[in-house]
């Protein structure tokens, strides 16, 4: 922490830690405005030295958490600039929908986001045709053979490695993309979305969610029959251990499912989650990246997984369970939350564009350490369900 971050902190000492975290939104959404001239049309991808953001360079899955936190600011302020912002990047997300190589199961965080968000808050029709585009080009991802959404898909017609790679896997992330399949049968009467979603999320149960409710980040299946093989990781540290934001767009996905169809088998998978999480995170305050590393591992923390639990966590709290189960879930949101305040809040920082920092993206791959635009995007979902926010894209 910089001179400045440690004497805000000091200063901040003193409040009452739920009355802090409504600062801290505040505090985003001043960080949004100031930074808006700077992002222009970009959108941030990660954060590098001195927390600047490297921002995508074309089509990306990460593309729209700037805009799903402009939609919040735009929610919270009334503001016309941050709908402007979102708006005007309109030409890159259509770019998605015109070119089948950019494509994949992402469609739910690209479009829910950017499109969804606009047509519910705005009323604006173009906004609607393209979130319903979007939706019908994930419907045709199912793979009825399986009874799962694909994930990946291979990079080139006669590259046979990648598509024995791709074409039969399932990853715990698309659990938070099933939020544009529900939203496209309540907006068009049509089932098959609503169908297939429940489809995945009871396959994605089954493989994905291990006995023990640690989970796998991704699972193979034989794509001409369908049979499930084997789990396999893709960014966490081993096959069989439990990377910690797959375990979180777990939590939150099976909880929206749930919110979304109403199968109470979700909520109680949703809870199994919850639960194990809570032990594994003990007495941490933001998760270690993966819940299984061995001693001569660096345990970098990941922001992003906090923020994604906290999120979820708040959402489950609020169904109908038992109220001193409820009240356990928003406990160990509101830790996390006042976690990520302690350990990551770039807010204070006036150096930082983002909102948090030590998010890991790809440990593996080298990628961590550094802010991520879909952890500060959770954290300010989060911050807003924990002060009774309930309107939100998924
Ligand atoms: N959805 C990709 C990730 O969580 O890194």
């Amino acid at each position: 922490m910089n001179d400045v971050a440690d004497s805000y902190f000091a200063q901040e000492q003193h409040v009452p830690r739920e009355e802090r975290l409504e600062q801290v939104l505040l505090r985003c959404v001043a960080r949004l405005r100031e930074q808006m001239p700077i992002h222009g049309l970009r959108n941030p991808k990660i954060g590098t030295t001195g927390n600047r953001w490297i921002y995508c360079d074309g089509p990306d899955w990460v593309m729209s958490f700037l805009s799903g936190q402009y939609w919040l600011a735009y929610q919270l302020t009334g503001d016309v600039a941050f709908r402007n912002a979102v708006q005007a990047r309109r030409p890159d997300f259509r770019k998605i929908l015109e070119h089948y190589r950019y494509r994949d199961h992402d469609l739910g965080f690209q479009f829910s986001l950017h499109s969804v968000a606009d047509w519910q808050l705005t009323g604006d029709r173009e906004a609607r045709e393209m979130g319903l585009k979007a939706a019908f080009a994930l419907l045709n991802r199912f793979r009825p053979e399986g009874n799962y959404i694909q994930a990946w898909s291979p990079t080139g017609p006669h590259d046979r490695a990648k598509a024995a790679f791709a074409n039969g896997r399932i990853i715990a992330d698309t659990m938070q993309n099933l939020g544009l399949l529900y939203w496209a049968t309540r907006e068009t009467g049509i089932g098959e979305y609503e169908e297939v979603a429940e489809a995945h999320a009871a396959t994605s149960a089954s493989t994905l969610v291990r006995a023990d409710d640690t989970s796998f980040h991704t699972y193979l299946f034989d794509p001409s029959t369908g049979e499930p093989l084997r789990g396999e990781t893709h960014q966490g540290f081993a096959d069989q251990s439990c990377w910690a934001r797959g375990q979180a767009w777990l939590m939150h996905g099976f909880t929206q499912c749930y919110v979304n169809g109403g199968n109470r088998a979700h909520l109680d998978v949703a809870r199994r989650l919850c639960a194990k999480a809570e032990a594994m995170i003990g007495d941490a305050i933001v998760p270690v990246w993966d819940f299984n590393l061995p001693d001569s591992s660096e345990p970098y923390i990941d922001s992003s997984a906090a923020a994604v639990m906290a999120s979820g966590l708040l959402l489950l709290s609020r169904q109908d369970i038992d109220p001193q189960e409820a009240q356990r879930w928003r406990a160990l949101a509101i830790r996390l939350l006042n976690g990520l305040v302690e350990q990551c809040d770039l807010t204070r920082d006036p150096q930082a564009q983002g909102l948090l920092a030590h998010g890991a993206a790809h440990v593996p791959a080298g990628r961590c350490d550094a802010m991520l635009p879909y952890g500060d995007y959770y954290f300010m979902e989060a911050l807003m369900r924990a002060q009774g926010h309930e309107r939100f894209f998924w």
